[in-house]
């Protein structure tokens, strides 16, 4: 009905009027620009912020409203006609609140805008207010320094301990890729440290606030690796899977995707990387949709591409995508000169991490260490440090700690499990008799085995972990499981 249109429009107007008087005679001040932004208009009560502005009424009045109003907003009112109801202006005058309306003219065109500042000196009259947002705020920052620690890579290039030569060969190479956005290839035996330079060239590089991804692509079964890399599209499989997943390259957008045992990636797989490291590209599994991704690849194995590549195992063409940055990093037994620092670095890290007090080494028990083969590398020796950090509470670790007189501790348990001839007589005069060693929780003397078995087949394989699980009628995945249970079995890699 008409009238009662009529009613409800002259009630809205008189309610903006009497809104607008409010607004105007409890406000402190009132201020208008034009839709130039320039100020046109300002009340006696506006005239008292004037001075903390740094302002004159001449040099005010006629001047942009931005020039003259630090962090205003009053412009942005103009351009969008949307009117600013209630905000905090903070500036050289003080911290205000502040609210901001549009002016339009008959045809509804923007021609200025209005701004009244309600109250100055907020932090007293809107205390709960106030105090509830600093509260807030404060959490906020706090949540983002703790995402930001999070992120933060845990090792940087620096980390990686060594001044021989060969170390800082290595070093320097890392801090030259760790600039590019090229694929990283990184060659060396177990233990010396590929995982950690990954993580190095990571946080150097301008991705470092990104994630990084890892895939250790020996820990998982063949059949579930494509998946893993490309992810599923949601309802290509029934149960667990049906949501859909996303796969580590599209988790490691934007950062880093670091391809760990890249040595034993089945042959079907390599043609689908390459692609996806050529193209920058990947399709989930089920869908037939290409999705783009940023991703910048570093690829790690202790094993031989180049015979891997001659015997038909590994793709000529990823092999070459790959090894377009090698950096090979050094044994151990290369590089002794850093054995001192290295076992410093490594002791002070074990006491850190077991809350057990340092540990210092005699120059005869650094010999000792020195005259060792060290197949495992850093890895190994790490383990050796903890190893005899954990069975002594003397301050100074001597070469006995190390059981320098005594026989490697693997051979031993695969002769005596074995049931042969101890080849080590100190060894053997410490084994128990043949009954007693039997009368055990079989859990002991099963992994015994297991591990003597494991031992000798990374032996007989030369380190293959491929060939040493076939050799065992096990997967890949069930012998890396056992290796992460050995640390022993896993340095020994010739
Ligand atoms: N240069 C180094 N400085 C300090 N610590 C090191 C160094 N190199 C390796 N380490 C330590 O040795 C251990 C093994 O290193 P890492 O896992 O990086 O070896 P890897 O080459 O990836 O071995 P694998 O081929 O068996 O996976 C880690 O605890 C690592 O921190
Ligand atoms: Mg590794």
């Amino acid at each position: 009905m008409n009238t009662g249109k009529l009613d409800a429009t002259t009630a809205l107007e008189l309610a903006a009027k009497s809104l607008f008087e409010m607004f105007s005679t409890s406000a402190l001040g009132t201020l208008v620009i034009d839709r130039e932004h320039r100020v046109v208009w300002i009340d006696e009560g506006y005239k008292r912020f004037l001075p903390a502005l740094g302002r004159a009424e001449h040099d005010f009045v006629g001047r942009r409203v931005e020039e003259v109003i630090p962090n205003t907003l009053m412009a942005q009112v103009v351009e969008t006609g949307q009117p600013i109801l209630v905000d905090l202006l903070t500036n050289s005058a003080g911290t205000f609140l502040v609210s901001r309306l549009p002016l339009k003219d008959e045809h509804g065109e923007v021609i200025g805008a209005i701004g009244f500042v309600l109250l100055d000196h907020p932090e007293t009259t809107m205390q709960p207010l106030l105090a509830k947002f600093a509260r807030l705020q404060g959490e906020l920052d706090a949540a983002r320094r703790e995402i930001a620690a999070a992120r933060r890579p845990k090792h940087t290039i620096a980390s990686f301990i060594g001044s021989s030569a060969a170390a800082l060969e290595v070093k320097r190479q890392a801090r030259r890729v760790a600039g590019t956005d090229s694929t990283v290839l990184l060659l060396g035996e177990t233990g010396t440290g590929k995982e950690l330079l990954a993580h190095g060239i990571h946080a150097a590089s301008r991705r470092a606030a990104r994630p990084l991804v890892t895939v250790n692509i020996a820990a998982v079964p063949d059949t579930l690796l494509e998946a893993e890399f490309f992810g599923v599209a949601p309802g290509a499989y029934t149960g667990a899977e049906r949501k859909g997943r996303d796969g580590k390259f599209k988790l490691a957008d934007g950062g880093t995707l670091f391809l760990d045992e890249i040595g034993d990636m089945p042959l079907a797989l390599q043609a689908k990387l390459l692609r996806a490291l050529q193209e920058q590209e990947i399709e989930a599994l089920g869908s037939n949709q290409v999705e783009r991704v940023d991703v910048r690849v570093i690829a790690a194995t202790s094993r031989d591409l180049a015979a891997m590549v001659a015997a038909g195992s590994f793709r000529a063409d990823l092999y070459y995508r790959l090894n377009v940055l090698p950096i090979r990093l050094p044994a151990l037994r290369e590089r002794l000169e850093d054995l001192e620092a290295l076992t410093e670095a490594l002791a002070e890290d074990i006491a850190r991490r077991s809350g057990l007090p340092h540990k210092a080494l005699s120059p005869e028990a650094l010999e000792w260490l020195a005259r060792q083969g060290w197949p495992g590398n850093i890895r190994e020796l790490r383990n050796t440090l903890e190893q005899a950090t954990l069975m002594t509470d003397d301050a100074v670790l001597e070469p006995r700690h190390f059981g320098a007189e005594a026989v490697v501790g693997a051979a031993g348990v695969a002769a005596g499990a074995a049931g042969t001839a101890s080849a080590a007589p100190t060894a053997s005069a410490e084994l128990p008799t043949a009954g007693a060693r039997l009368l055990r929780p079989l859990h002991d003397q099963v992994a015994e085995v297991e591990h003597a078995a494991i031992a000798q087949a990374l032996r007989a394989s030369r380190g293959n972990r491929v060939a040493a699980a076939k050799a065992l009628g096990i997967s890949r995945a069930a012998l890396y499981e056992r290796l992460a249970r050995w640390p022993d079995l896993a340095a020994q890699n010739e």
